[in-house]
């Protein structure tokens, strides 16, 4: 297949310009965005006004709502915070890392024969920069800071956009539909009556 040229975006405006431009099209080149994401060097104070943090649990804080085609979000991730076993909705999810490292557990989908008890499949810690991807035939995964010591900044592209997903659990395979809510939307903190059925509460 033909490679094509990755032009570096040099800010995260430029970033956001041109995954507009690229998820104009339906057909969507995975190994594209993943080399333009990473290819964005994390600077701080580009999305420090989004990066807010919980002392409880992970946030998910939006950056830009793509034209309805994906959501931009920056998650940020306090010490030993992490999510539940997750699908994607059918979405494309691209992860990449702003600050600090990850550890991202792959798992199967339970299997009803096997009657609970999920099948881990690999496990990978993300450095800054890196961009992972997944998607619901890749299978599940669970997002980690294990860090004792260090919080960690994500920015995630789910294309299309998706408000619910299923948690599972690791035990079991038991699965729950969670609605995904913002802590904050564009800086602003959102208002608290939408922010109390969190997935990861
Ligand atoms: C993740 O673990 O990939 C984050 C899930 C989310 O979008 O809340």
């Amino acid at each position: 297949m033909e490679q094509t040229e990755v032009i570096k975006p040099e800010t995260l405006d430029d970033l956001i310009k041109t995954l507009h431009k690229i998820f104009e099209s339906d057909f969507i080149n995975v190994e594209e965005v993943q080399s333009i994401m990473e290819a964005y060097e994390s600077n701080p104070h580009e999305w420090m006004k989004f990066a807010k943090f919980d002392q409880y649990r992970y946030t998910r804080n939006l950056v830009d709502e793509g034209n309805d085609k994906f959501n931009l979000m920056i998650l940020c991730w306090g010490e030993g915070h992490g999510s539940s076993i997750h699908d994607h909705t059918d979405s494309h999810c691209f992860l990449k890392l702003l600050q600090g490292q990850l550890k991202e557990t792959l798992f199967e989908w339970p299997d009803q024969k096997l009657q609970g008890g999920m099948l881990q499949k690999t496990q990978q810690i993300l450095l800054e920069n890196q961009c992972a991807y997944i998607n619901d035939s890749i299978g599940l995964h669970r997002v980690e800071n294990v860090s004792h010591t260090e919080c960690a900044v994500s920015l995630h592209l789910y294309s299309p956009p998706f408000q619910t997903c299923q948690t599972f659990d690791q035990r079991t395979g038991h699965k729950n539909s969670v609605k995904m809510t913002f802590w904050s939307k564009f800086g602003e903190r959102t208002p608290y009556e939408t922010t109390i059925s969190q997935e990861n509460n």
